[in-house]
């Protein structure tokens, strides 16, 4: 399938099915979850925090994902692949078009961006070169220094109406789906409802968008230095890297 007829098989789920996402950042990884039957691949700029020990996504740099989304690549998944646009490497239309162009040439069949109506535009630059694009509302990790933190979104029906603003500004400039992050479950449910592609949600509570996306390193237990408090580990990997390794200095110690 083409990245376009990929996008287009996501967006047509809306309604029919919930889509099931997970962030992926290497090979063996991408071979692993795409045998499992993951919808969606994302190489997230959570990269910079869950692998790379920055201590939020600013640090992130298109080096850094492209990196990381070739090696996804090159398991040749099935899956939606979808690489994030680095912060400062779309602040332009003309900027967002060469940035998407060099992570479609790395691999990615879509790319992803944080924010509303002023990034429509350039949605519309990346969309019109064939590009797909998903949109990222609602808490935007890139903002984390501006906003002094990660805040909860869509308390307000003022909150929640540019939420939906948002939405339908990129949906006009040609998104395919959009991830709604950390707002709030009433708000989510009302989003999801109001607009015509898929949302996929983190931290937006159970059943409250279209789809969910988990970090995979939430999901496997194996970054327990920060676990997210909506995250469901469905695996303890942390302690059980710590056990093999105990087990194999032991056995090298007796020998
Ligand atoms: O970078 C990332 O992992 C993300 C998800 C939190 C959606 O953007």
């Amino acid at each position: 399938m083409s990245p376009q007829e990929k996008a287009a098989a996501i967006a047509i789920c809306k309604g029919s099915r919930p889509i099931a996402a997970l962030t992926c950042y290497d090979y063996p990884m991408a071979c692993l979850l795409d045998t499992a039957g993951t919808d969606i691949l994302l190489v997230g700029d959570s990269l910079g925090m869950v692998v790379l020990g920055f201590p939020d996504t600013t640090h992130v740099t298109l080096a850094h994902i492209l990196h990381h989304l070739e090696a996804v690549a090159r398991a040749k998944p099935q899956a939606l692949v979808i690489a994030d646009l680095p912060i400062n490497t779309y602040d332009t239309p003309q900027q967002a078009l060469e940035t998407a162009s060099k992570l479609a040439a790395a691999g990615a069949d879509a790319v992803k961006l944080e924010g509303g109506i002023r990034q429509a535009e350039k949605v519309r630059a990346i969309t019109s070169a064939g590009i797909p694009v998903c949109g990222h509302l609602g808490m935007l990790p890139q903002r984390v220094l501006e906003e002094g933190g990660y805040h909860k979104k869509g308390k307000t029906p003022e909150q929640t109406r540019a939420i939906l603003e948002g939405a339908q500004a990129l949906i006009e400039a040609g998104v395919f789906a959009i991830v709604l992050e950390s707002v709030t479950p009433a708000a989510s449910r009302e989003i999801t409802a109001a607009i015509s592609v898929p949302t996929i949600g983190i931290g937006c509570g159970n059943g409250t968008c279209d789809g969910e996306i988990a970090v995979i390193t939430d999901l496997l237990g194996s970054f327990p230095w920060f676990v997210p408090p909506f995250a469901k580990p469905e695996a303890d990997l942390a302690t059980q890297t710590n056990d093999a390794a105990r087990k194999y200095i032991e056995r090298v110690r007796r020998s």
